[in-house]
């Protein structure tokens, strides 16, 4: 018997919280990275990654013994009976996906199933185009297994659909699971392992499994961004896109979700993922006018935010403008493909001075930005931390709220008034009532409201 039930490659996002979900679940689930820091902080019972509610499960985890990490994926795969493949599938600068951590993961599965007798189970849940699995990862498993897929292991795909910051509930209650097979002893024994999530489950072959994860979030990005269309045709018409799409969205077959218009979307998943289906549909021959406008009106909606100020507050050169959330969105520190690099880019071009704030994704943010600003000729004085939301908006004479995290919805006047006069541009909806802000005296504008 093995000593592990599930082994997992990889200790990012997925990883971790599908190793948490299971080790949740009662399985004993041994996780593998090659970045030691990160196995050392899961063994000490901490999470590597910030994920509301994760440190604590993390460690309940490790305690109970259910949860750990190696450096080795080999001992991890050899001491379990099924490994799932969760490492990062990023872009490359032409939008198709580097796949150099899932061949080097297949790889590292391969050999260690060359030295197993028993069968095992493979499972791909990193983000892959279609024909990924078929194409490129069982082929490397085989070659460096010396094994024939369906005869000495078995392959699955099982895409992975949380929501960062709010990963843990969705690893543990699923909206649906999908699983794509090789055939239907590797489909019957993953489905094996989610007997206790009691949610649909969805049987396929490999490469629709594939593609259902990609359809899945080009809907969602476009439901976002024909959200944000409708708004910016509504300020326009001094109609309020909030008020609309609540009749919109209770419609049953559009549903509310989704419908939120603001400044565009960001994040690991939606950017990366609808290049990566174009550059597909491109290399087949099919040009995608649809991904093609949403990735073209999401990069511009970013600026609305900047028009929105400029008329504010009459121009924006040497005006200080306090920047709220650099994070992607509330409850993360990931600053992927984030509104706020653009959006400051655009108003360190307008001439405005910024100071920046976010509860959790400065250091990310600091990262990411890196010298391109100092590059780009604009003074270390031009784009300012805060460590706090006060210091950020002392003296600021806007504030742009950027993601709408809990700590800005309990801003009041008594914060807005360190202000040089109080106004806000809001990219999402922070407050759900700003009545009594307005009321004393906060200019309060948002994009697709009505004035
Ligand atoms: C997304 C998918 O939701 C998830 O299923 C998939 O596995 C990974 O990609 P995530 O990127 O974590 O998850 O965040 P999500 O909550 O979907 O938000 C993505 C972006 O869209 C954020 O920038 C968010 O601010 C924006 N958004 C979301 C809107 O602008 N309006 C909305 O109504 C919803």
């Amino acid at each position: 018997m093995a000593k592990f039930d599930i082994s997992i490659i990889g200790l990012g996002y997925v990883g971790l919280v599908t190793g948490s979900a299971f080790a949740k679940k009662g399985y004993s689930v041994i996780c593998a990275d090659v970045i030691e820091e990160k196995v050392q902080t899961l063994n000490s019972g901490r999470s590597p990654i910030y994920e509301p509610g994760l440190d604590e499960l993390v460690k309940e985890l490790v305690e109970e013994g259910k949860l750990s990490a190696t450096n080795f994926v080999s001992k991890a795969v050899a001491d379990s009976d099924i490994t799932f493949i969760c490492v990062g599938t990023p872009s490359e600068p032409d939008g198709s996906v580097d796949l150099k951590f899932i061949t080097s993961a297949a790889e590292d599965v391969g050999k260690a199933l060359s030295e197993k007798q028993e069968y095992h189970l493979v499972v791909v849940k990193s983000t892959v185009v279609p024909l990924t699995t078929e194409e490129t990862i069982i082929p490397i498993i085989e070659k460096h297994s010396g094994k024939k897929a369906g005869e000495g292991f078995g392959i699955c795909m099982n895409p992975e659909f949380l929501r960062e910051g709010n990963a843990v509930y969705d690893s543990m209650t699923p909206d649906r699971i999908v699983i794509g097979e090789l055939d239907d002893k590797s489909g019957e024994m993953l489905l094996k392992y989610y007997e206790d999530f009691d949610v649909p489950k969805l049987r396929t072959d490999l490469r629709t499994a594939e593609m259902i994860k990609y359809a899945a979030n080009t809907f969602l990005a476009t439901k976002i961004t024909y959200a944000n269309e409708m708004a910016n045709i509504c300020t326009k018409l001094g109609i309020d896109v909030y008020e609309v799409m609540k009749g919109v969205g209770s419609d049953a077959r559009i549903n509310p979700e989704f419908l939120n218009a603001g400044c565009g979307f960001g994040g690991s998943c939606f950017p990366k993922d609808l290049q990566a289906l174009k550059f597909v549909a491109e290399s087949k021959g099919y040009e995608p006018l649809l991904l093609n406008s949403v990735l073209l009106l999401n990069d511009n909606q970013y600026f609305k935010l900047i028009e929105m100020a400029e008329s504010m507050i009459d121009g924006l050169q040497d005006k200080r403008v306090a920047v709220l959330g650099l994070s992607f969105k509330p409850n993360t520190d990931d600053v992927r493909e984030t509104r706020a690099l653009p959006l400051i880019k655009g108003l360190l071009e307008k001439g405005a001075v910024v100071v920046a704030y976010d509860p959790k994704g400065i250091e990310n943010f600091k990262e990411l930005v890196g010298d391109r600003f100092i590059k780009m000729g604009y003074s270390v004085t031009r784009l300012i931390y805060a460590d706090d939301v006060e210091s950020a908006l002392r003296n600021a004479d806007v504030c742009i709220i950027q993601s709408d995290w809990d700590e800005f919805k309990n801003l009041g006047m008594d914060q807005f008034n360190l202000m040089k006069k109080p106004a806000v541009i809001d990219g999402r909806r922070t407050f759900s009532d700003p009545t009594k802000l307005i009321e004393c005296g906060l200019k309060y504008k948002g994009i697709g409201w009505k004035d």
